[in-house]
């Protein structure tokens, strides 16, 4: 193809895009009908390496030089999550018409990181801020930005906190005294790692002691507060899970809220998967207490149907959305001391060039409202609920603790003396291989637990029956052989 004119051109372009449309159309439809029966075509990645280059021969010698005929081998190898086998990790099967914003936003390619390189991204940003932060309860000054993951938005957030209580002015002058958060032993990854990344070392995250259904005693803050303290440690946030990653179950907001009051403490809520529960008229009520928050993070990407990545960022008081990166760009502004230009995103996020995020939540609220993310956290936590009761009914699985939100814990415990530990990890592997059901595992209490994420609304009560009849079988099998 001739470069640029054949390369760019419109008329290939039409062609081609209905190609991949009917190819995405049919894949959801095959997976959702489950007339494709597998979630996941496991293999080695030396294997998954050879078929990529053969995918790349097959293309170059192809004089129709057809995308959507590339799409479709590689398809052969993705993680299906519109198929309802899908209970893996937490991630969203994308709605279509997000899919389709997706795909405009990566044709405009708006750099957004000052206004004029994203005029309507940065209006449709704010629109979508503005109403989440209502949504959440908090007041009309609230402020905020999106963000490329929940990750790189709790690091954010959590350099505010820094910057609003620790003493000093360590953005000029660097760290030289040792800070700390409280967060339960049960937080995400990301909270350690933003901890370290802002040279607080291990020292840097001080954990509270969970209780039995996982989210973080309240009662032991004060004590681990005081410890942190008399150890020289310069506490200066508490970090609430809502959820937790591995259990999905909610931290009390309200009592950690009120303690960070008392106490003068930042209190940031890593909200990336269970914030959503605002959208559900239902369940709600499990974050009771987030409007109580300096600062939050939620993934529009784990329960809200949104192509990853789209993560909100939200601080109570707009100043520290504004403030946390005062820095000189002549190039990109004038004046980096006009702070309150929330037009020029780069002031705001830790990114300079980024996408057009808003673009996907917004198509979503406009073309379907917010009733459809009611409708699907409402779905999806009830199908957890569901699963955990067929659980908790059957007497050879245990459940890790009743489920909070839409993520569900449990083990395979036939009678018997079996080293459970080995059992329930043959049983992950041997569905990973067969590829009907996608699940993961996690340790909890130090034992190995089969761990399930409902992601998909088009999972239902028989899809459960039939995962913990093939947990049988396969757990059965495994003394067998
Ligand atoms: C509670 C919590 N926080 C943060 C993250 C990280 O979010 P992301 O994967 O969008 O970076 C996760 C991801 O699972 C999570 O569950």
């Amino acid at each position: 193809m001739k470069f640029p004119e054949e390369v760019f051109s419109s008329q290939r372009f039409r062609e081609q895009g209905a190609a991949v449309i009917e190819l995405i159309a049919n894949c959801m439809e095959d997976s959702i009908s489950e007339k494709q029966n597998k979630v996941i075509e496991m293999t080695d990645p030396e294997s998954a390496m050879r078929e990529v280059q053969q995918w790349f021969n097959r293309c170059t010698v192809d004089d129709s030089k057809d995308v959507s005929k590339l799409f479709a081998d590689i398809y052969q190898r993705t993680i299906r999550l519109h198929h309802p086998g899908y209970l893996g990790h937490q991630i969203s099967p994308p709605l279509p018409d997000a899919a389709l914003a997706a795909l405009f936003s990566d044709f405009l390619n708006n750099g957004m990181g000052v206004f004029e390189m994203g005029i309507a991204g940065t209006a449709i940003e704010r629109f979508v801020v503005k109403s989440l932060a209502k949504k959440m309860g908090f007041p009309e000054s609230a402020d905020g930005f999106l963000t490329s993951g929940g990750t790189l938005g709790n690091l954010t957030a959590l350099l505010a906190a820094r910057r609003a209580k620790a003493v000093g002015d360590v953005w000029e002058s660097g760290v030289n005294r040792k800070t700390a958060l409280l967060v339960s032993a049960q937080a995400h990854y990301c909270v350690d790692r933003s901890a370290r990344v802002m040279g607080w070392g291990a020292e840097g995250v001080v954990k509270v002691p969970v209780k039995e259904d996982f989210t973080m005693d309240v009662e032991q803050l004060e004590l681990t507060l005081q410890t942190a303290r008399a150890e020289g440690l310069e506490v200066i946030a508490v970090v609430g899970s809502a959820c937790s990653t591995a259990t999905g179950t909610f931290d009390d907001l309200e009592g950690i809220g009120a303690f960070c009051q008392q106490h003068g403490l930042w209190f940031h809520v890593d909200g990336a998967h269970g914030a959503a529960s605002v959208y559900s008229k239902q369940y709600a009520d499990r974050v009771k207490g987030l409007h109580l928050a300096d600062s939050v993070v939620m993934d529009f990407h784990k329960l809200l149907m949104t192509p990853a990545l789209a993560t909100a960022v939200l601080f109570k008081e707009e100043k520290w959305a504004a403030k946390n990166f005062a820095q000189k760009a002549e190039y990109l502004w004038d004046d980096a001391n006009h702070v309150d230009d929330w037009h020029d995103l780069a002031k705001r996020t830790f990114e300079c060039t980024k996408s057009m995020i808003a673009l996907k939540v917004f198509t979503i609220l406009a073309v379907h409202g917010e009733r459809v993310f009611d409708e699907n956290v409402t779905t999806l936590y009830r199908s957890a609920s569901e699963f955990g009761g067929l659980l908790e009914r059957a007497e050879d699985f245990e459940l890790a603790t009743l489920p909070q939100s839409n993520i569900v814990c449990f083990r395979f415990t036939p009678k018997g003396e079996h080293d459970l530990d080995l059992l329930n990890r043959k049983v992950r592997e041997e569905l990973l291989s067969t590829g009907e059901f996608y699940i993961v595992q996690t340790t909890l209490r130090g034992q190995v637990w089969l761990r399930t994420t409902i992601a998909n609304p088009f999972t239902k009560i028989s899809h459960f029956e039939n995962l913990i009849d093939e947990i049988r079988r396969v757990g059965n099998g495994v003394f067998v052989d």
